[in-house]
């Protein structure tokens, strides 16, 4: 996502009507608490000082905020933070936004750069039809799976496109206008549902579906 990030934050500083108060908020959504909690916020304040200095200006005062889940481990993510902000130019203020992001996080018009790399497939909830009836999103009987499985990719694409949509609506209220985000989540051209990705998660499914009967077994 580096190149994506960096164009954006060009296109971002570049426009004036963006930035008049030299102040800029870029938030991550769905960091999580590893290395990568940091990495695109990092990109995005890297470039935006090198932006500047080949301006010779002084670059804007710059909030990095990091979301994901109430339960994240925000300990481990505030250290990383910290070292962000030792950074002497520009200055830079830190924070941690818990939450979710199908919900608002962040006042109208406030944020210049969103990021969020693959968060989004993660729903706001299972499928509401799937849950009433009691269907698994992957049942261990191969031919219940393959009867069902129309039904359930449908429901799992009806629960996609309503949280997706709200997502940018979401979004689309907190961003300040001509903005950027910039968002990356796997995904399958072709509707055909047999394709190297399903594949993976079938085989992941299949070992976890044995283990669990195992432990099951021995109880
Ligand atoms: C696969 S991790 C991705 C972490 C990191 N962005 C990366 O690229 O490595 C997905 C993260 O999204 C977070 N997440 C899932 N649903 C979320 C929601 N509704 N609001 C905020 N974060 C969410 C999870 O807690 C998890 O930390």
């Amino acid at each position: 996502m580096k190149p994506l990030v960096e164009v954006a934050i060009v296109d971002v500083c570049r426009n004036t009507r963006t930035l008049p108060c030299r102040k800029m908020v870029i938030a991550d959504l769905g960091c999580s608490s590893g290395p990568n909690a940091v990495a695109l916020v990092s990109i995005a304040l890297e470039t935006t000082r090198n932006h500047f200095l080949q301006l010779q200006h002084p670059p804007p005062e710059v909030s990095l905020l990091l979301n994901d889940l109430p339960y994240n481990d925000f300990n481990v993510v505030v250290k990383s933070l910290v070292v962000l902000r030792q950074i002497n130019e520009p200055i830079v203020v830190a924070g941690v936004v818990p939450g979710s992001f199908y919900e608002r996080l962040f006042p109208s018009g406030s944020v210049h750069l969103f990021c969020s790399s693959n968060s989004l497939h993660w729903l706001s909830k299972a499928p509401e039809d799937l849950r009433i009836k009691q269907i698994p999103a992957y049942d261990i009987d191969e031919n219940v799976r393959h009867e069902r499985l129309p039904v359930v990719a449908g429901a799992y694409t009806r629960q996609f496109r309503k949280d997706f949509t709200l997502f940018l609506k979401l979004r689309g209220k907190e961003l300040v206008p001509d903005s950027r985000m910039v968002v990356s989540l796997a995904g399958r051209r072709s509707d055909e549902l047999v394709t190297e990705i399903t594949h993976v998660w079938g085989t992941t499914a299949q070992i976890l579906g044995v283990m669990a009967s195992e432990v099951n077994a021995r109880l």
